[in-house]
């Protein structure tokens, strides 16, 4: 097992960024079986951190962002979009707090503006 691939932490955090981005614009399509999709892929990936990275100081702090996550996960289940934008801030402030905290504020995460995704569809199927 000694040489099986392992994903560093900056790996699961690009993992983070991108289902971070696919999140918004499932919601704001209110696609929400999608962002049901991207924020259970959220939560699996914070499980994979804690599973692979066991142990590391800079993620001793991990925990902060469960309850962002189940903020936003209630808005979905909701499909309320004003709930959803102002949980998805809350998700955002807190991502942004631990990298403040771990000395990586320099990683600053903000709301998309614009899809970097051209090749899918982020609507709902009629
Ligand atoms: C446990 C605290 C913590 C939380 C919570 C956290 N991060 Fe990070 N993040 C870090 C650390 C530590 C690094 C630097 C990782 C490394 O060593 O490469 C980082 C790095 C990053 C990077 C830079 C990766 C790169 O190589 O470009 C991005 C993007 C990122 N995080 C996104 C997010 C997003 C999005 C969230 C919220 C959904 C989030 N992070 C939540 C601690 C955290």
């Amino acid at each position: 097992m000694a040489d099986t691939y392992k994903p560093g932490l900056g790996d699961f955090m690009e993992t983070l960024q991108y289902h971070h981005s696919k999140l918004w614009f499932a919601g704001k399509n209110e696609n929400w079986k999608l962002a049901d999709f991207e924020i259970h892929e959220l939560m699996e990936t914070v499980e994979d951190i804690e599973t692979f990275h066991a142990g590391r100081k800079d993620i001793e702090m991990i925990n902060m962002i469960k309850p962002a996550l189940d903020s936003v996960n209630n808005a979905i289940a909701q499909q309320n979009t004003d709930v959803f934008e102002s949980s998805f801030s809350f998700l955002t402030n807190t991502c942004n707090q631990c990298h403040q905290a771990t000395g990586y504020e320099f990683n600053r995460v903000k709301t998309p503006e614009t899809s970097p995704f051209s090749n899918q569809d982020f609507r709902p199927i009629e």
